[in-house]
C-alpha cells in the first residue's frame, strides 16, 4: 500500500469508526420497535388516572370531591344531602323520619298539615313558638302550655291547654318530633338534639304547664349544641 492510500484508509477507518459510534448511538429502528409517541404516553396516563378513580369509587371510600385538590377550598357540604347513603347516615334525615312518626301523637290535635284547627288548636306551620328560641319549644313541650297565648297573630285560649308531654316521650323521641316540626310544611330551622332536650329537662324542675308570660323570658334563647340542618337553617347556634 502507498502512503496515499494509507491516508485513504485512515480516512476510512475514521470514517468507519464514526458510523459504528452513530449505529451505536442510534440503533436502527426495527419494525414493531419505534419510540412510543409521547402523546400515546399522555393518553395512557389520563386514562389510569381517571380509570384509578373510578375503581376506587367502585371499591368504596374514594371520592373525586373529596381527593381532588382543586376542590379542597370547597367545603363540603354539612347540610343533609339527598342520595341513598344520606338517608341512612344523615342524623337531620334520621331524626325527620323518626319524626314524622313520633307525630302521630301531636297531629291529633295540630293536624296531618301542622295547621291545626282555627280557635282550637293553634298551627305549628310558620309558628313563631316553633322556629323561635329552642328552650322555649323544648319547654312547651316537655310541661304543656295553658291560658291565653298568640301564635302568627292569632289568640288561642282553649281550656285545659295542651297537655305535658316529658313524662311520656324520651328526649330521643322528643329531639326527633322538635326537629321535624322545624322542618316541615315549610318551617326550616336547626335540628333539635338529644343532648339540648336533656339539658333543659335537668334545669326544668315544675309539676304544671307553663303560660305564655312565665315563658316569655326563653322565647328567643337557644339552647346550646344546635347544628345547622334543612336547607336554610334560621336560628344560628347560641354559645
Ligand atoms: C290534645 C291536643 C294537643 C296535642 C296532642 C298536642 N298539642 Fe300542642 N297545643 C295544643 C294547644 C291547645 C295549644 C295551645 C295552648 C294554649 O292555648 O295555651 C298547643 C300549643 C303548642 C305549641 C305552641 C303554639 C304553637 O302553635 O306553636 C307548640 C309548639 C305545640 N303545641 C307543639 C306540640 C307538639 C310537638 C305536640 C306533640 C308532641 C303537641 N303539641 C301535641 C294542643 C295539643
Amino acid at each position: 500500500m502507498s502512503a496515499n492510500s494509507s491516508n485513504l484508509n485512515q480516512d476510512t477507518i475514521d470514517l468507519d469508526r464514526l458510523h459504528a459510534a452513530v449505529k451505536r448511538e442510534k440503533q436502527d429502528l426495527q419494525p414493531g420497535a419505534e419510540p412510543v409517541p409521547m402523546w400515546v404516553i399522555f393518553l395512557a396516563m389520563v386514562v389510569a388516572v381517571i380509570a384509578g378513580g373510578q375503581l376506587g369509587m367502585m371499591t368504596g371510600g374514594w371520592k373525586f370531591e373529596t381527593a381532588n385538590p382543586f376542590l379542597a377550598s370547597t367545603p363540603l357540604d354539612p347540610r343533609p344531602g339527598s342520595g341513598a347513603d344520606a338517608q341512612t347516615a344523615d342524623p337531620f334525615q334520621t331524626a325527620m323520619k323518626k319524626g314524622s312518626s313520633g307525630y302521630a301523637v301531636c297531629g291529633g290535635c295540630h293536624q296531618g298539615n301542622g295547621l291545626g284547627i282555627p280557635g282550637q288548636f293553634p298551627p305549628l306551620a310558620g309558628s313563631e313558638w316553633v322556629m323561635g328560641g329552642t328552650e322555649r319549644l323544648i319547654r312547651v313541650v316537655q310541661h304543656g302550655l295553658v291560658g291565653a297565648i298568640t301564635v302568627k297573630g292569632q289568640g288561642y285560649n282553649t281550656p285545659g291547654g295542651m297537655q305535658a308531654f316529658g313524662a311520656a316521650m324520651s328526649s330521643t323521641d322528643l329531639a326527633n318530633v322538635l326537629t321535624y316540626i322545624r322542618n316541615s310544611w315549610g318551617n326550616e330551622a336547626t335540628m333539635i338534639t338529644k343532648e339540648m332536650v336533656e339539658k333543659v329537662r335537668s334545669e326544668e324542675k315544675r309539676s304544671q304547664q307553663w303560660t305564655e308570660s312565665e315563658l316569655a323570658p326563653f322565647a328567643e334563647k337557644n339552647v346550646p349544641g344546635e347544628i345547622p340542618a334543612g336547607p336554610g337553617a334560621t336560628v344560628k347556634p347560641s354559645v
